[in-house]
């Protein structure tokens, strides 16, 4: 479903991913962990071409997402993003902004897209929630709100990059909640975060990075237990004693 083809990325003179080599399959999920600043961001950041890449490719569903002449905004609304911060609209309830896209960018009509929007909050456990505002409700919510905004584009793949960095501790859970349930599912994603729970039990694999390359994937299994780069067995026993 996603392929990285000796992906290389620079900022200027830093290089901030080193040919990147790596594939997931339809359905499975991928958590990205790995030091600070070690390219996690930027790697989800090039698949919808959020950041340029310098060498190689990165095809999602059969599309090469850094050709010449691609349509970014379609390309891009295949595509599932949830940040850190969720980024609602705010001057727009919650069902609208789960609207809005289908509304938009897929010309759904009216009466489909708010079915759907429902259906997806219903999902998100805020069904409601639909007429309140953005400002109205918790982070956790807000980012519920966010995913089955992303979700209301019917994408092939979801990516998530720390969503629940931003949230205060008791709302961590209703978040990685719907994460759960959307890789129960069998949607393809993949997900930088520090909650190592979510990890053990969700992930089909682990990649782990540093200094811009993906220097170990293993099923989390075997990352925890026995982890082969000495980076990677260092971050996990620093993991430990914090
Ligand atoms: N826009 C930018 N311009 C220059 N350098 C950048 C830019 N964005 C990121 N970098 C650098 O690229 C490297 C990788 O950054 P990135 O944000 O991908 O790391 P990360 O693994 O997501 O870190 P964190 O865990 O702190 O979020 C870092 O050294 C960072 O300083
Ligand atoms: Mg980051």
């Amino acid at each position: 479903m996603i392929a990285f083809k000796g992906v290389n990325k620079w900022y200027g003179a830093y290089r901030a991913l080193n040919e990147v080599n790596e594939t997931v399959a339809a359905g499975e999920v991928v958590v990205v962990c790995g030091p600070s600043g070690s390219g996690k961001s930027t790697l989800i950041r090039t698949v919808n071409r959020l950041e340029e890449i310098q060498g190689g490719s990165i095809e999602v569903a059969g599309h090469d997402m850094h050709a010449k002449g691609n349509d970014l905004n379609a390309l891009r609304s295949r595509i599932g993003f949830v940040f850190q911060n969720f980024n609602l609209f705010p001057h727009m309830s919650v069902l609208d902004n789960v609207m809005i896209g289908p509304l938009t960018v897929l010309k759904r009509d009216k009466a489909q897209a708010r079915a759907a929007a429902l259906a997806l909050l219903a999902k998100v456990g805020l069904a409601q929630k639909a007429q309140s505002m953005p400002a109205q409700l918790s982070g956790g919510q807000q980012q519920r709100v966010a995913i089955a905004r992303a979700l209301a584009m019917e994408p092939p793949v979801m990516l998530f990059d720390e969503p629940t960095s931003a949230l205060d501790p008791e709302m961590v859970g209703e978040v990685l909640q719907v994460m759960k349930a959307l890789a129960a599912e069998g949607m393809t994603m993949i997900c930088v975060t520090h909650e190592m729970g979510f990890a053990r039990d969700v992930a089909d694999r682990i990649w782990f990075m540093d200094a811009g390359q993906v220097l170990e994937r293993a099923e989390p299994e075997a990352f925890f237990n026995a982890p082969q780069h000495p980076r990677a067995a260092k971050f996990i026993s620093d993991i430990r004693a914090h």
